[in-house]
């Protein structure tokens, strides 16, 4: 089994951090495959520049990064996307991977109008994220996270079962202790 994690903070010392380490370590036990992009560390450019967009309707990649990237996305089981919540979605270096990775022929094809999702290999997805808001403000914010990330981005590129772990109160504690608790539960 084949896990495929997908890391999006700068800081070692973050909280975010921690929670890669435990999945990772988690994840280890269980005897799985642990591949991490960690976005930062490796200085990917999220930029879609004139270059990328020039090959893009072609679905190639003028970034080479983004190309690897593609290539591990297409023999994993499972996906894992752990990153905190800047104004209310991903940080930006997250949504960049999306837009330069996920392209045509490699992550879709379209058929007739629609997108038809190629990455049908990834059977499941873990969305975690930290924050200070609570899954109620996302609601009401129509919900991003499970709408446009889960709903749109991944069930367009062919993953349908997902589910979304979130720490609200990140800056507490004890809410940062539970989240561990429930992290080692979920990935037991
Ligand atoms: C640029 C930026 C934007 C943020 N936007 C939000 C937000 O929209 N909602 C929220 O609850 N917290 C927001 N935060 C707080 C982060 O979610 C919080 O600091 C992070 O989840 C804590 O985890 P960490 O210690 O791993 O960074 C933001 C923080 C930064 C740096």
């Amino acid at each position: 089994m084949k896990s495929l994690i997908i890391y999006a903070h700068p800081w070692d010392g973050s909280f975010n951090n921690h929670v890669l380490k435990e999945v990772e370590k988690s994840l280890v036990k269980q005897e799985k495959e642990v591949t991490i992009i960690d976005l930062n560390k490796e200085g990917f450019n999220p930029v879609l520049t004139k270059e990328d967009l020039k090959v893009f309707s072609q679905g190639k990649y003028h970034d080479k990064l983004a190309a690897s990237y593609a290539e591990k996305l297409k023999v994993a089981d499972e996906l894992i996307l752990i990153f905190p919540i800047w104004w209310y979605g991903e940080p930006a270096i997250l949504k960049g991977f999306y837009d330069k990775v996920f392209l045509k022929g490699h992550a879709y094809e379209l058929v007739g109008y629609d997108l038809k999702g190629l990455l049908n290999n990834i059977k499941n997805a873990t969305i975690i994220t930290t924050a200070s808001i609570d899954k109620k403000i996302f609601s009401y914010l129509g919900d991003p996270i499970k709408n446009t990330l889960a709903g749109g981005v991944l069930k367009m590129i062919g993953i349908e079962n997902y589910n979304w772990i979130h720490c609200a109160t990140v800056h507490l504690e004890t809410a940062r202790h539970e989240f561990i608790k429930e992290i080692k539960n979920y990935f037991k």
